[in-house]
């Protein structure tokens, strides 16, 4: 099936939706689940969500038309992403999803799409939120009365449900603030008219943890530039919190937060009859995928360099992290014939493109035993945006297939290609 190979864990995927469910109802909190389908393209996390009844959020019209033919039923589709054109609009409307709206624009184009089929379109409203108010996302505090006032006023064809935020980063009580504050617009809607604002969408950014958060901090006080291949380091790293907290606790902290004095932001909530709507993406992959690279040439640079550079069959964009100014952490496993040698072996993982930047880890790797030709190196946790964010037919070559393997209740596990 070529190299690299991802293979998608639906079980796992199904397991996680579960255990966020149940960390967020163990806080009072009235959370309903929807994945957030940009942070990976496999069709089959799309039917395992239809099958638990999560919804799913989309962000264009290629990835609402995926949800569909996934099974998930329109009323169950949120549909984000900023200053959507029409014809995302239209299929929106057609199909019963609800809409994150940007801007006083956007509400105006969207209500008389829904004018035009003569239906009645869900809508959220998205805020700028204090903490973030430079973000491109959303509208300010002066533009929301206006965009609820419209919204009664067009409620003919606009069915105003609440509202959502962007916010960068993955702190769970930055989170927890901006959906106080939206708890307070949906009071302040009300009191305009606006009687049914009951829906507080917090969207993704859980965080997810790819390692134990004593290993973290130990690699952030030992990482040094020289421990890096090329000038990655030089241009300075920002690097995903690898070592932070699970989505679970992460979902707790959250509701648990204290807004108002003592009061958490679940029984805030509940005390004003809000419902909350959370999107996650990465944290409902975690450890449901692992991509598989085919080593295709060592060159020993250890006498000179200190270190060799191992060149695997495909390319870095099949991780993505690479590209950004960070590098994907996690060592990836060696699976060799070889037994393990004495001393470590250095190396940086290197793509089979002709990019001077197409490196799979920049990092030098202490491998247990010398890399061959031939060996795989199995790069875990990588279905949360990593293996199909930035993936590329560059050179002409296919994209990576993705094999999906379920253990199933008894036998033999089964596995199958994705999208077939
Ligand atoms: C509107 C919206 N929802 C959900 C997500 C998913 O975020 P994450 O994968 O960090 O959970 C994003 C990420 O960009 C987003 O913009």
């Amino acid at each position: 099936m070529g190299s690299p190979l991802h293979v998608v864990l639906p079980e796992v995927f199904e397991e996680n939706i579960a255990s966020l469910r149940t960390a967020f109802a163990e806080t009072g909190a009235d959370v309903d689940v929807y994945f957030a389908k940009k942070a990976n393209k496999a069709g089959c996390f799309v039917s395992a969500a239809s099958a638990l009844d999560a919804g799913i959020d989309v962000a264009s019209a290629p990835e609402l038309v995926q949800a569909l033919a996934g099974g998930v039923p329109g009323h169950r589709i949120g549909v984000s992403g900023p200053e959507k054109d029409d014809a995302l609009h239209s299929l929106a409307v057609q199909h019963s999803c609800s809409v994150a709206i940007d801007s006083i624009s956007e509400l105006r184009r969207l209500a008389t799409t829904a004018q035009r089929a003569r239906r009645r379109v869900r809508v959220l409203l998205r805020c700028r939120t204090a903490g973030q108010p430079g973000s491109r996302f959303g509208m300010v505090s002066a533009e929301l009365d206006a965009a609820v006032d419209l919204c009664v006023g067009l409620s003919e064809h606009v069915w105003f449900q609440g509202f959502s935020f962007h916010l960068n980063g993955y702190s769970p009580q930055e989170r927890a603030t901006a959906a106080n504050e939206m708890i307070e617009h949906c009071l302040e809607a009300r009191r305009r008219g606006a009687r049914s604002a009951d829906v507080v969408d917090i969207g993704g950014g859980l965080p997810m943890r790819y390692v134990e958060p004593r290993l973290w901090a130990e690699f952030l006080k030992r990482n040094e530039p020289d421990h890096y291949h090329g000038t990655k380091a030089a241009k300075g790293f920002s690097f995903y919190p690898y070592g932070g907290q699970s989505p679970a606790q992460a979902a707790r902290t959250l509701m648990n937060h204290p807004v108002d004095g003592t009061k958490s932001l679940a029984a805030k909530a509940a005390d004003n009859g809000i419902r909350f709507i959370v999107e996650p993406g990465r944290a409902l992959l975690d450890q449901a995928g692992f991509t598989i690279y085919r080593v295709q040439q060592v060159e020993d640079r250890r006498e000179a360099d200190g270190y060799a550079i191992v060149t695997v069959a495909g390319n870095s964009l099949s991780l993505s992290e690479p590209w950004f100014n960070t590098d994907y952490l996690p060592d990836p496993v060696l699976l060799s014939a070889e037994p393990a040698a004495d001393e470590l072996f250095p190396a940086c993982v290197a793509g089979s493109t002709c990019l001077e930047n197409d490196m799979v880890t920049w990092r030098k790797i202490g491998f247990p035993r010398p890399v061959r030709p031939g060996d795989y190196l199995v790069y875990l946790n990588t279905a949360g945006y990593h293996m199909d964010f930035l993936e590329s037919r560059f050179h002409d070559a296919p994209l990576p297939a993705k094999a999906v393997i379920r253990l199933g209740e008894d036998g033999p596990p089964r596995w199958r290609l994705d999208g077939i």
